[in-house]
């Protein structure tokens, strides 16, 4: 199934965040053909009726069933898409399926293509930061960090250096030593995306990366993202069970409904230019919350569990 896609009118004068207004796509009406002599540019991602079940028989689950999506490579804009919907409608498994991760990955029907090309395993053009959070116990914070680019064979003073940077960006100074077993889960957090985003992948995945932070840090982190992502200009994927942060974060948000799971909504969002802080006090973003709280109650038939 195709997601409707949201759209907003065009601003009214004076109005930049103008009614977001729910709307099917246009079926059967082509893409306009590329310029001749223009290269074409593959599309980041692609889903094409993407179904993962796990088991068979009676015992099957269907995890997501027929998703489709695409996310196109905007030439010096790279896109941030949020992903929310209820616990186990599969959001996980669509980040996992991009990575390449097994048992998420392969799908069991359906075709999921990373820059035109269908995914055949893990790759240094995607980072996961995983709902786990997992960390190598016996490295300390600067060593995991750093670990990935030990991996591509960087010389150990320049990986260090690096990892160094990031430990400062991730507001870690002082913990460098450190062991996972000695931090705590916010602290684990903040290592796990840092050893992530020190390698810069191309498309970058967050598995409810915010989730153990604290409000303080968790805007910090969010302020970060942003900062990053208008730097790198890459696609980022970020699931996360908060509306308000969905809203702020993305330039569309994926939403997404249980038993089976699946891709009910795409909603553009007009990306703000303020502070969180200053956004999340104007109308059009609590409208905007308000909207997306009503529309996970809709598809969910039940008052949704998540909070703006
Ligand atoms: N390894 C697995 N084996 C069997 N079933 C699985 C496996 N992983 C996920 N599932 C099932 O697939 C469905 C989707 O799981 P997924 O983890 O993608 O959901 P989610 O939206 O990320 O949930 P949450 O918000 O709780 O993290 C769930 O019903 C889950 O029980
Ligand atoms: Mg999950």
């Amino acid at each position: 199934m195709t997601a409707p896609e949201a759209s907003r009118p065009a601003p009214a004068p004076g109005d930049p965040h103008p009614t977001v207004e729910l709307k099917s796509p246009e079926p059967g009406v082509p893409a306009p053909a590329p310029a001749p002599g223009m290269a074409v540019r593959p599309d980041v991602v692609a889903f094409r009726k993407v179904t993962k079940c796990f088991g068979e028989g009676p015992d099957a689950k269907v995890a997501i069933q027929d998703v489709s999506f695409v996310v196109e490579d905007a030439p010096d804009r790279g896109e941030l898409v949020t992903i929310v919907g209820p616990s186990g409608c599969g959001k996980s498994t669509i980040l996992r399926t991009i990575a390449g991760l097994k048992p998420h990955f392969p799908p069991t029907s359906g075709e999921a293509l990373v820059f035109g090309k269908p995914v055949e395993e893990p790759g240094p053009d995607r980072g996961l930061v995983d709902q786990k959070y997992s960390l190598l116990p016996h490295l300390n914070v600067l060593d995991n960090i750093a670990f990935g680019l030990r991996l591509r064979g960087m010389p150990r003073s320049e990986r260090l250096d690096r990892a160094r940077e990031w430990v400062k960006k991730v507001g870690l100074e002082g913990s460098e030593r450190k062991y996972p077993s000695e931090l705590s889960g916010g602290m684990q957090q903040r290592v796990a995306i840092a050893a992530t985003l020190v390698l810069q992948p191309r498309i970058l995945l967050m598995d409810e990366p915010f989730g153990a932070l604290d409000p303080g840090i968790r805007l910090r982190m969010q302020e970060l993202l942003i900062r990053l992502w208008n730097e790198q200009q890459g696609t980022v994927f970020l699931v996360t069970h908060s509306v308000e942060e969905a809203v702020y974060l993305g330039d569309r948000v994926f939403l997404m409904a249980a038993n089976p799971g699946r891709l009910v909504d795409v909603l553009k969002v007009p990306r703000p230019g303020e502070s969180p802080e200053e956004s999340r006090r104007k109308p059009w973003f609590v409208n905007f919350c308000q909207m997306l709280l009503q529309r996970l109650e809709d598809v969910s038939g039940a008052p949704s569990e998540l909070k703006v």
